[in-house]
C-alpha cells in the first residue's frame, strides 16, 4: 500500500483483515513510527482495532522504504493524496507521479500496480506508459484503476462492504489479479463493474460530482425556501418518499467541505477544459458557488441575531471537523465561518468533540474550549455548525443556563426548533421560516 493516509491505512489494515500479508509505505516517517506502533494519525471509528488487530498477526507491517515495498509485493495500491493545487482547480499529481516514479525501477518481476487515488482521466494511461518504460519487468507489470469510494467515518464498512468494485482495466490480466485480490469481496456479492482504465478514473470523479449536485440542490431549494418563507427540511422529506430522488444527500445546511468533494468537482471542470468539453460541466461552477453562498448566509443569519455587528461578542462555535464522526478540517465549512466570523471581530471559541488538535494546527489564531459547555460560557451567540450526535442531543435548558444571550444558528438543520424556541432561544436556521 502506497500512501498511509485516510485511504492508504484503511485499506492496508482491511487487506489485512481479508487475510493477506501486507506492507504500508509512506514518505512520512512520523506517520509510519505512529502506524508501526498502532497509533492511528488520524480519527476513523474501528480503524484502531483493526490496525492493532492487524500488527498483532505479524501480516501487517510499516516502512518508508520503496525498495522494502517493491520487493515485498505482488500487487501494490497507489493510494497517496491528489490535492487541489494552489491558485488553480486542476489536481495536484506530484504525489502521484512521485510514487509511480519511485516504484517502477524497482520492480525485475511480474506484479499487479492498483491506482487507487481520484485522478484526472487520462492519468492511468501515463502511468502505464511510465512503468513500461522505467520497471525492469516491463509488460509483465500490468495496470489497473480501481477507485475507492469509502467515506470518512465509515471508512472500515465502505472498503469491506462496498456498494462496488470497479475495475478499469487495460487486459485480462489486470483483471484476473483484481478479481483474485477481492475475491472474498466478490464472493460475498459485491458488484463488479469492468471498465477501460478512463471510464474507472471518470467513475470516482462523476459520483462525487453527482453528490456535490445534491447537496447544492437541495441547498438552493433552501434559498427559494427562505424567500418563501417555507421550509427546506420538510421540503427534503417529502422529495426523500419519491424513489427515484431518495433521501440521501439531501440534508440543507452548510454544505459540503473536506478533502474530497470540493477539490474534485474543480479539478473535474479542469480536466473537462483540456479535453475541450468544459461547457458540459460548467453547471458545477453553480454547485461549487451554491455551496460557498451557505457559509455566507450563515454568517448573515449570526449578524442578524447579534444586531448586525460581531464587534465583541462572544460567539460559541460548535463543530470544526467537515462532517460528524471526522477529525478531518480540510476545507471544513464550520471552520470557515468560524474564522471568517473572528475576522470580523467576534471572540470565537470553538469546540469538536475530535477535531481540536487538527483545527488549532490549521487555525492557530481561533481559540479553543475544552467542552460544548465551556465554548458556551457567557455566549452572546452559539453556531452549531458540524452535526455530532452530542450537539444534536444538547437540552437547550442546560446550554441556555451558561449563555449571556440565548441565540443559535443551527448550520446543519439538526436541532428541533420548537423545543430551543420553548426553551426561550431565539433559533435561525438555513432553509427554515
Ligand atoms: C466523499 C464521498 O461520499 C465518498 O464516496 C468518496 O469516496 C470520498 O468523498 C472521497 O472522494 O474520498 P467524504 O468526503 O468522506 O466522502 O464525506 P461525505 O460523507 O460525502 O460528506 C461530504 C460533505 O457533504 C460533508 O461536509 C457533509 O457535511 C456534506 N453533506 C453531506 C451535506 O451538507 N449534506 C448532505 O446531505 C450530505
Amino acid at each position: 500500500m502506497l500512501g498511509t493516509g485516510y485511504l492508504g491505512a484503511t485499506h492496508a489494515a482491511c487487506m489485512t483483515e481479508l487475510g493477506f500479508d501486507v506492507v504500508g509505505l509512506d514518505v512520512d516517517r512520523d506517520k509510519v513510527a505512529r502506524l508501526s506502533a498502532g497509533d492511528l494519525p488520524f480519527f476513523e471509528p474501528e480503524l484502531p482495532e483493526l490496525l492493532c488487530k492487524g500488527l498483532a498477526s505479524g501480516r501487517l507491517r510499516f516502512t518508508t522504504s520503496y525498495e522494502d515495498a517493491a520487493d515485498f509485493g505482488d500487487v501494490h495500491f497507489v493510494c497517496v493524496g491528489t490535492p487541489q493545487k494552489l491558485g488553480e482547480n486542476a489536481a495536484d499529481l506530484t504525489h502521484v507521479a512521485a510514487a509511480f516514479s519511485s516504484l517502477a525501477p524497482l520492480l525485475p518481476r511480474r506484479c499487479l500496480v492498483v491506482g487507487k487515488s481520484t485522478v484526472p482521466a487520462g492519468t492511468a494511461a501515463l502511468m502505464a506508459r511510465l512503468l513500461l518504460a522505467h520497471a525492469p519487468a516491463a509488460e509483465h507489470v500490468a495496470l489497473a484503476w480501481s477507485p475507492e469510494f469509502l467515506r470518512e467515518g465509515n471508512a472500515v464498512h465502505d472498503t469491506l462492504r462496498p456498494d462496488r468494485l470497479v475495475f478499469g482495466v487495460a487486459d485480462a490480466e489486470a483483471e484476473r489479479g483484481l478479481r483474485e485480490v477481492y475475491a472474498a469481496l466478490i464472493e460475498a456479492g459485491v458488484p463488479v463493474v469492468v471498465t477501460d482504465l478512463a471510464t474507472a478514473e471518470l467513475v470516482k470523479v462523476a459520483a462525487n460530482a453527482f453528490l456535490a449536485t445534491k447537496i447544492s440542490f437541495i441547498n438552493a431549494m433552501a434559498e427559494v425556501c427562505e424567500a418563501a418563507r417555507a421550509d427546506v427540511t420538510k421540503l427534503s422529506e417529502a422529495l426523500s418518499y419519491d424513489n427515484r430522488i431518495g433521501g440521501r444527500f439531501l440534508n440543507a445546511g452548510l454544505g459540503f467541505g473536506g478533502g474530497c468533494l470540493p477539490k474534485d468537482i474543480r479539478a473535474f471542470m479542469a480536466r473537462a477544459g483540456e479535453l475541450g468539453v468544459d461547457q458540459a460541466l460548467s453547471f458545477l461552477r453553480e454547485v461549487d458557488s451554491i455551496n460557498l453562498r451557505r457559509r455566507d448566509r450563515a454568517i448573515d443569519l449570526a449578524r442578524e441575531l447579534t444586531d448586525g455587528t460581531f464587534a465583541g461578542k462572544r460567539v460559541a462555535v460548535l463543530g470544526a471537523a467537515f462532517k460528524p464522526n471526522s477529525d478531518d478540517v480540510r476545507d471544513s465549512p464550520a471552520l470557515d465561518v468560524a474564522s471568517r466570523l473572528h475576522q470580523q471581530g467576534a471572540l470565537v471559541e470553538v469546540y469538536d468533540p475530535q477535531a481540536m488538535d487538527s483545527a488549532r494546527a490549521r487555525f492557530p489564531h481561533l481559540s479553543y474550549a475544552a467542552s460544548t459547555l465551556a465554548a458556551s460560557r457567557d455566549a452572546d451567540l452559539v453556531l452549531m455548525l458540524t452535526e455530532w450526535a452530542e450537539f444534536r442531543e444538547l437540552d437547550p435548558a442546560v446550554l441556555g443556563s451558561v449563555v449571556r444571550q440565548r441565540r443559535i444558528v443551527d448550520g446543519r438543520n439538526a436541532l428541533d426548533p420548537v423545543s430551543w424556541r420553548a426553551a426561550g432561544w431565539q433559533y435561525r436556521a438555513l432553509g427554515r421560516p
